[in-house]
């Protein structure tokens, strides 16, 4: 099966601009680019900062943009949101009994099916995460529920640090009770989190972890500067693209909005020695394989290819 991971999409109001770039068209992007290549996801996970400012305005523009995905959305909490504001935008969204965003949802009967938790570490007036007693027993029972499942667990805040020091000081500050409830039941095959806006990946006490670029700004990779010192950084923004089959779950990262040259690795392609000879045979690649499409990304181009075999 196929998910897709998604994070910080920092939406503001409209006629805003963030970091001098517009969240709004960036998911656009993602969104379109999503249901044009991977319309067979199950899903879109999506894991906290929604909104840059927790306004019901951004609240309404993520509503508004989400609903051209071709697919369902699964949305987390992050310490820019709004969780009042978030519920009165998407009333449908399901919380636990403290009022908490926390909900599963299991995605078939299958082998490689996995159960999706997403969890709630936010705290009001706070950028680090923590989860009380109330949403730790909540998972604890959840896990329980779906104990025969593969669980694929999904929270804003990275338990761990990632060595960028401002970014650890404002991570998961209880990880110990976090680990304590997994390890009490096995079930969980992969941890996902947004928050830091870097792709990284891992092992946290045993258990694999990955995480993305953000869907508008993002932190740069600065391992030395002291935890009063944030980097940002306008790299490009990317998804997630989570294949889980019954004996793996492997995570692609797709920079959506990267326009650089793609073009098949063709035997002529030797003769490339410049830019300029690259143009050259990427437009005879196109001539030849695909004449009636404009360029398209590769993974269009390649299924053409494949149709015209
Ligand atoms: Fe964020
Ligand atoms: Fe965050």
């Amino acid at each position: 099966m196929k998910l897709i991971h998604l994070t910080d999409t920092h939406l503001v109001a409209p006629d805003k601009r963030l970091y001098g770039l517009d969240p709004r068209a960036r998911l656009a992007a993602a969104v379109a680019d999503i249901n044009l290549h991977h319309g067979d996801a199950q899903g879109v996970i999506i894991s906290g900062d929604l909104t840059d400012r927790g306004e019901p305005a951004a609240f309404q523009a993520l509503r508004e943009v989400l609903e051209e995905l071709s697919m369902p959305y699964f949305l987390g909490m992050g310490n820019h949101d709004a969780r009042e504001t978030l519920q009165a935008a998407f009333p449908e969204l399901p919380r636990d009994d403290g009022g908490f965003v926390q909900y599963a949802h299991a995605f078939g009967p299958d082998a490689d099916d996995c159960v999706l938790v997403m969890l709630d570490s936010a705290v009001a007036g706070e950028h680090g995460g923590l989860l009380c007693e109330s949403r730790l027993a909540w998972l604890d029972a959840c896990l329980v529920a779906h104990h025969d499942r593969r669980i694929l667990l999904a929270l804003h805040h990275p338990p761990m640090a990632l060595g960028i020091r401002y970014m650890d000081d404002i991570r998961l500050q209880n990880p110990q009770a976090l680990h304590e409830v997994i390890q009490r039941h096995g079930n969980v095959e992969h941890l996902l989190f947004g928050h830091v806006h870097r792709p990284a990946s891992g092992v946290w006490r045993g258990l694999s972890f990955s995480t993305l670029p953000g869907v508008n700004h993002q932190v740069g990779l600065d391992l030395v500067s002291a935890a009063d010192c944030l980097a940002g950084s306008h790299e490009p923004p990317a998804y997630g693209v989570l294949m889980i089959g019954e004996e793996q779950v492997v995570n692609h990262l797709h920079l959506y909005m990267d326009d650089s040259r793609r073009y098949f690795f063709h035997d002529t392609l030797e003769a490339a020695q410049s830019l300029e000879a690259l143009d050259e045979l990427i437009a005879l690649q196109r001539d030849e394989r695909i004449p009636t499409r404009e360029r398209e990304p590769l993974s269009n181009t390649l299924q053409a290819a494949e149709a015209a075999k």
